[in-house]
């Protein structure tokens, strides 16, 4: 008796000693190698697609798939941080948690969806005048087979910090195994909720409206068109700005699916039309793929609810990953990161309405010494750029540089192409598909090409041309010595402005 006491005693210390043990070990302290200074990640485990992401009442906040047991994709549960400036986190306690039917015993992971903010308490789940409510996929599994999806809501009444399960959930179920992915939106025109959700094995969004967030009807059905390549996942449907045309608006629906580079790899498209209320229509029913970003690593992109009318803009985050390689990326204790938040707007060219995008302006605030030589070394930075295309063969610049590794932003002036390769910028092995050259076409505006570029030890994003083209990509370098510079075949090395950034998670 007495020796089993003992037994049990030595076997619950050395539980409780070793999680205590592990979670010492294991804390983050955000300032290991590769780890993003500037770039939202969680402190440790897999993270992939941004949820829910709303403001509410000065906050923020960011959702993402979670996994709270450990560094690979499994368990899916929505992680949880905010913010008052889209820059300094504050990490929270996971809001939402795979949970077990006590019936038949089988999981239910909580998969991507939206939050929002129930203003006038539509749903009569608020306590006061509004509440959040999030809208998710409930995805039902047993032995690790998917088994059903159905769209699942939860309501929170204290700023999002403590959730409950509506008890009558789901609230939306059409008995199908794939069907996820819920955007939810508030319809000013026609006073209604729309729920755009996905069938991705169809290539197909779903649109669906609600009066009360809680018995859905369903509209319009849009798709397939264009890339077709990939499943399709995470779509959303906004109303954005035309630059130069004061007042004007356009619809925009993105979808997650399909990569410029082929079906190895996922990526976004998107399509610009009109949207009435019941059907998004595409302004060219017969359009090829228009894709969002031309890296590898921006995925499963959602924008925000709620921003107020005042602030005005459509604010997007992306996952920065891929599929193909994500979960063999070197990092520990974390792995993934989020985009910088992007400010989208459209601009009518001469092929049609085009997705502008631009990193919002708050990233201003981490800006620290500017440098202006044309080498320097750092690995968190914000970099200007001009490339004057008349007097190169090709012209750019590399980052994450050492004697034998560089990843480059570069420049064909022959072909008109745009160019991001991290063939050799260092760590490449971990994955047959991950070293790279990314490529897309692109016309100089007064003879020269705009990048915007920010570095952050592992993550690159260029904005050329005012956000024209976007391409995010990570990158590896093994020697950590992260240098800078500047060339040209045939002209003259352009010089640049560089801002060093510091970093959020410093106190
Ligand atoms: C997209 C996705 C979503 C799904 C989630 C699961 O990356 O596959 O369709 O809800 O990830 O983690």
């Amino acid at each position: 008796m007495k020796k089993i006491t003992l037994y049990s005693a030595i076997l619950i210390c050395f539980a409780s000693c070793q999680s205590k043990m592990s979670t010492e070990n294991d804390m983050a302290n955000y300032s290991e190698k590769y780890r993003p200074a500037y770039h939202f990640t969680p402190e440790k485990n897999w993270m992939n697609d941004p949820n829910g992401l709303v403001y509410y009442e000065g906050e923020y906040h960011l959702f993402y798939q979670f996994n709270p047991y450990g560094n690979t994709w499994g368990h899916m549960s929505w992680g949880h941080a905010i913010s008052k400036d889209l820059l300094q986190w504050e990490n929270l306690p996971v809001a939402l948690e795979e949970y077990q039917d006590p019936l038949t015993g089988d999981s239910t992971m909580i998969f991507s969806g939206t939050a929002l903010v129930d203003k006038n308490n539509t749903s009569g789940l608020c306590q006061g005048k509004d509440c959040l409510i999030a809208i998710y996929t409930s995805h039902v599994h047993k032995n690790g087979e998917g088994k059903m999806q159905h769209q699942s809501l939860a309501y929170s009444n204290d700023k999002g910090r403590t959730w409950k399960q509506y008890s009558k959930n789901p609230i939306l179920d059409i008995q199908r195994k794939d069907f996820r992915d819920p955007k939810v939106f508030w319809y000013e025109p026609q006073q209604k909720w729309v729920m755009a959700t996905v069938i991705p094995d169809l290539y197909k969004v779903r649109l669906y409206e609600s009066k009360n967030l809680l018995e859905w009807k369903q509209l319009g059905e849009f798709g397939p068109l264009a890339d077709t390549s990939r499943i399709w996942e995470c779509p959303d449907l906004y109303e954005l700005p035309i630059i130069g045309s004061e007042g004007k608006t356009k619809w925009v629906l993105s979808i997650s699916g399909g990569h410029p580079q082929g079906p190895k790899f996922v990526g976004m498209q998107y399509f610009v039309g009109q949207f009435d209320g019941t059907n998004f229509t595409p302004d060219d029913p017969n359009q090829s793929a228009l894709y969002l970003d031309h890296g590898k690593d921006f995925y499963a992109g959602i924008v925000y609810n709620n921003i107020p009318k005042k602030d005005g803009r459509t604010i997007m985050i992306g996952w920065v990953n891929n599929w193909t390689y994500g979960g063999q990326l070197p990092t520990s204790p974390w792995r993934s990161a989020m985009s910088l938040p992007r400010v989208l707007s459209l601009k009518e060219t001469e092929s049609g309405f085009r997705l502008i995008q631009t990193p919002i302006e708050e990233i201003t605030k981490l800006r620290t010494e500017i440098i202006t030589d044309s080498i320097s070394s750092t690995g968190a930075a914000e970099i200007e750029i001009d490339l004057d295309t008349e007097n190169s063969l090709e012209i750019g610049i590399r980052v994450f540089k050492s004697s034998d590794e560089q990843t480059i932003i570069g420049y064909r002036t022959k072909d008109q192409v745009l160019f991001l390769d991290r063939r050799n910028s260092g760590h490449v092995s971990f994955h047959p598909d991950f070293a790279s050259i990314e490529e897309v076409k692109l016309k100089p505006a007064n003879g020269k090409i705009k990048l915007h570029i920010f570095i952050d030890q592992s993550i690159i994003e260029v904005f050329a041309n005012n956000g024209e083209v976007t391409i995010s990509n990570y990158a590896f370098p093994e020697k950590g010595e992260y240098k800078i510079e500047t060339y040209s075949q045939g002209g003259k090395a352009p010089t640049y402005k560089l801002w060093k950034l510091k970093s959020v998670w410093s106190k």
